[in-house]
């Protein structure tokens, strides 16, 4: 034999091996289930205890301390000192979990683990930490650090992602301080309107939206137009978060997977009478404002339960009467309605009933209809068949119960769902409590979600 044959094999074996040799830390996703297990659960990819839940409590309970109201009660508005001092607690973990961070002109936040494919549309995790007044230390949260810890648990795993990994941050979705619910994901979905808005939206003490924000070390750059998405960025979007309703816990269910999250609306109405003494003007001669206000709050309430449907709600929040003395005849009125429901068609027939009986109590009290403001009509968001199917796929795999369900409460996933293929996890909360400071999700059920997370990230970043 020649020795340039030799040489030839030689090349052939090495080029041939190359081409096979695997880097042995990049699992595929059959050898990642096939992972050894100390729970008997052979499927089960992760230990019992390798949800560091200890640790994740411990970081639940420092961050709630980032609080401008006493403990048990949590406030964190957006762009105050505790909230800058949270996005440094964030920005920190993420920093240990080795993800690089980035932030964007208003403040959402992104930790990013490189895929083998770094070039591929990534897969996206997140929600809120904001919080708002006297409210509890679950909503958003669970959904910010379980997804570090999901991040933790899947480096301990050995798993190499091929598609990057992301967990966001996002900025404000509570509308607390601008009246803006979901600031930050409507903006990442390419709200050209609330762009323009924020140049020159104030809050109650006057102060700019600009201000605020440059305080806080963002809005460098006053084009907020540069913080909407890319199509192609994600691939897939992913949000855990508590329940915020009793359905989970009354039903000793484990997982919540959400298939809808119901369409949204807000309306502002203003009514002018013409006031007068409470005992001299004679009760012909009303024009009350402060009724007209009252009988539409009913006629809310009647249409939305014309409907039908179970789905459909519709609430009156905020009710306000001009001067506000005991004896005086309300001269002006102003009132908010929240309308939500599955179904986008019926609930904009909602809006438009409310709206005819806004104009006929106008005219039958003989009071001036100042404002009929729809503040926002959001279309709902349908989960994406993929992302639901891989957090069933999940569920199964860890053996843990679950229940398909809808989002009533909407969420930074409903802006997402315009980005990306959408899916949320749900974990049960003590009952149904949320935005008050008796909100508590147990342990072993954020640790269910963190679980269910990490696999259903492994498995659309290996898809
Ligand atoms: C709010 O601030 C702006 C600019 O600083 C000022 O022109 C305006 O008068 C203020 N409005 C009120 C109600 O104080
Ligand atoms: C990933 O999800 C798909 C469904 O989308 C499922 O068929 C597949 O079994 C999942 N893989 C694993 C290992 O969970």
């Amino acid at each position: 034999m020649g020795w340039q044959f030799v040489l030839i094999i030689c090349a052939c074996a090495y080029i041939c091996s190359a081409e096979n040799v695997v880097d042995p830390t990049i699992k595929t996703m059959e050898a990642f289930s096939g992972y050894l297990n100390v729970n008997g659960n052979e499927k089960d990819p992760f230990h019992s205890t390798m949800v560091d839940f200890v640790n994740l409590q411990k970081q639940i309970d420092q961050l709630s301390a980032f609080s401008d109201s006493p403990a048990p009660s949590v406030t964190r508005i957006l762009y105050s000192h505790n909230d800058v001092a949270a996005r440094r607690f964030i920005k920190d973990l993420m920093g240990r979990a080795g993800l690089s961070v980035r932030e964007d002109a208003v403040g959402n936040i992104f930790g990013r683990w490189e895929g083998s494919e770094p070039d591929a549309p990534a897969v996206a995790t997140g929600s809120h930490i904001d919080a708002i007044p006297y409210s509890g230390k679950y909503d958003g949260v669970v959904g910010v650090l379980g997804a570090i810890e999901a991040i933790n648990l899947l480096r301990r795993s050995g798993f190499r992602p091929k598609r990057s990994l992301e967990v966001i941050m996002f900025t404000s979705e509570e509308p607390t301080r601008y009246g803006i619910s979901c600031l930050g994901s409507r903006l990442l979905a390419g709200s050209v309107s609330l762009a323009k808005a924020l140049t020159q939206t104030v809050d109650n003490d006057n102060i700019s939206f600009l201000d605020a924000a440059k305080s806080a070390g963002y809005a460098k750059n006053e084009d907020f137009s540069n913080v909407f998405l890319d199509e192609k960025t994600y691939s897939a979007f992913v949000e855990l978060h508590i329940e915020q309703g009793p359905i989970l816990e009354n039903e000793g269910v484990s997982i919540g997977i959400v298939t809808a999250i119901a369409a949204p609306a807000s309306i502002k109405v203003d009514f002018g009478g013409n006031g007068g003494h409470a005992g001299a003007v004679l009760m012909p001669q009303r024009n009350d404002a402060g009724l007209a206000a009252a009988e539409l709050a009913l006629a809310v309430e009647k249409h939305v339960l014309e409907s039908g449907s179970i789905d459909t709600v519709g609430t009156v929040g905020i009710m306000e009467v001009h001067p506000g003395a005991i004896n005086s005849i309300p001269s002006k009125s102003h009132i908010e309605i929240d309308t939500r429901d599955i179904d986008e068609k019926r609930r904009n027939t909602v809006i438009e009933k409310i709206q005819e009986s806004a104009v006929s109590i106008s005219k039958r009290r003989g009071v001036e209809l100042l404002e009929f403001k729809i503040v926002n009509q959001d279309p709902p968001a349908l989960s994406d068949e993929s992302v639901v199917k891989a957090m069933e796929s999940a569920t199964q795999v860890l053996g843990l119960s679950h229940k398909k369900m809808i989002s009533r409460a909407y969420h930074d996933s409903l802006f997402m769902a315009r980005k990306a293929p959408m899916g949320m996890i749900f974990i049960p909360c003590y009952k149904g409590y949320s935005h008050k400071p008796e909100e508590y999700a147990s342990p072993e059920d954020i640790a269910n979600g963190v679980k269910v997370l990490a696999l259903t990230l492994t498995n659309l970043s290996l898809n």
